[in-house]
């Protein structure tokens, strides 16, 4: 499974690329706006820290205005993904960038029917959002259930499953036992991914034991 952060933070981006444990990184407007930064200059320091999908978001709604910024997000960098919404639009806007052989990432889905259009449309991602599901108390998890099972139902559609606005580490293993391609985690998610209580008391113990020996390693 592909672990994308869900960030225009450079900082955490670039720490997070340390680890080598991250596979793209995904922003949208409002991650921008939080940011402060020109989206053009993020998104192209973003590029140079990782090498996988950057996804960046188009903000026309009309399909020559998605398709221009579109085709101009991508002259940013090699790796720019571009981000559509999944309206009529955006959909348009997929088939065309995708046949031109960019990478599209079909957003803010909400619907195993809007997924199949997504996967119609050539999309390289399409983006269900648990998270938002789940706050108006319908199981996120059941959409990525069923989008999983359709595009297995027909191997020629190539579009991975991207779960995006996951809240916290039990989206993610939920995901993953459902065989999700890819999961867009906020940096504090990731980090807390790491963490067990019985690891760090397990270390103190190791550690505290390994002192007494008087021994060291190099
Ligand atoms: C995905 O690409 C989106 O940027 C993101 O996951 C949305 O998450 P939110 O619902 O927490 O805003």
């Amino acid at each position: 499974m592909k672990f994308f952060v869900d960030t225009a933070d450079v900082a955490e981006i670039r720490s997070l690329a340390d680890t080598g444990l991250l596979d793209g990184v995904t922003t949208n407007p409002s991650l921008i706006a939080k940011s402060g930064r020109d989206m053009k200059e993020v998104i192209a320091e973003i590029c140079d820290i990782t090498p996988g999908p950057v996804s960046a978001e188009v903000t026309a709604t009309d399909f020559e205005g998605m398709l221009a910024e579109g085709r101009y997000l991508r002259k940013i960098a090699a790796n720019v993904c571009v981000k559509v919404p999944l309206t009529e639009a955006g959909l348009k806007t997929c088939k065309a960038l995708s046949a031109e052989g960019t990478p599209v990432n079909v957003t803010l889905c909400f619907s195993a029917a809007q997924a199949l259009l997504a996967a119609k449309a050539g999309a390289t991602f399409i983006s269900p959002f648990v998270g938002r599901l789940d706050d108006i108390a319908q199981d996120g998890m059941l959409l990525i259930a069923d989008i999983v099972q359709i595009y297995r139902n027909y191997p020629a559609l190539t579009t991975e499953v991207l779960v995006a606005s996951i809240r916290h580490p039990v989206h993610l293993v939920q995901s993953a036992k459902l065989g999700a391609h890819v999961a867009t985690l906020p940096p504090a998610v990731i980090r807390s991914l790491m963490k067990h209580p019985l690891t760090d008391k397990g270390l103190d113990a190791f550690l505290a034991d390994w002192k007494k020996t008087g021994q060291s390693i190099l």
